[in-house]
């Protein structure tokens, strides 16, 4: 069954690059990323390996735990990542699922019933402390993700998260956030004291309140 937003993400145990990782309690109190990518020793998926790795850092400034997943065994993987730490100049740092039997691709329905080869593609599940999924996101296997996008979303979800805020198209952190409709002019000026602008009655922008 698809899994939606505002669900728990299913919880799991699986043997990972790092042992045997149980979901959960793998994130403990930290928000997380669980990302698939169809196979090993793939171009496109060695390139983003290194790319998250490289990040790793602005993912744990952010209190996230990223978790990735494909269905290949564990000899494979590494095997595999001797290959991403000399391409990508960067080694993996983060528990790579191997995932051979399919439990946790199928838990998460990360390959398509008409998939000619079988193979997860490119999903993302952000999971909140709540261990609520709070995005969803599926490419095609041809099309490497961008993983700044991934960090601008946890930005914004962990900024609404707190306040009673939106951000607008293209929001960055620090930039101005909208106003959510349900919050009145009187209760926004209590919230928002760095004040607002009303530019229409339903679009009230403000500044980021984290931003000194
Ligand atoms: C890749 O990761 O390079 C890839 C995997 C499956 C199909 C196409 C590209």
């Amino acid at each position: 069954m698809a899994l939606n937003l505002g669900d728990t993400a299913p919880d799991f145990t699986q043997e990972s690059t790092q042992g045997s990782i149980s979901l959960h309690h793998f994130l403990g109190s930290s928000w997380g990323v669980l990302f698939s990518h169809p196979a090993d020793f793939t171009p496109v998926c060695t390139t983003e390996l290194g790319t998250v790795a490289r990040l790793k850092p602005e993912f744990e400034k952010r209190n996230v735990k990223v978790l990735g997943l494909s269905v290949d065994p564990l000899s494979d993987h590494e095997a595999w990542s001797k290959d991403i730490e000399e391409t990508q100049g960067t080694a993996l740092n983060f528990p790579l699922l191997a995932d051979a039997d399919r439990r946790v691709a199928t838990l998460y329905d990360m390959i398509p019933p008409n998939a000619e080869n079988n193979l997860t593609v490119r999903s993302v599940f952000i999971i909140g402390p709540d261990k609520k999924i709070k995005l969803t996101l599926t490419y095609p296997a041809s099309t490497g993700r961008n993983f700044d996008e991934l960090l601008r979303v946890i930005d914004s979800l962990q900024l609404t998260a707190e306040h009673k805020l939106a951000t607008p198209a293209d929001w960055k952190n620090g930039d101005d956030c909208i106003i959510v409709p349900s919050v009145n002019n009187e209760e926004a000026s209590k919230l928002f004291p760095k004040g607002y602008k009303e530019i229409k009655p339903y679009l009230r922008t403000t500044p980021d309140p984290r931003r000194v």
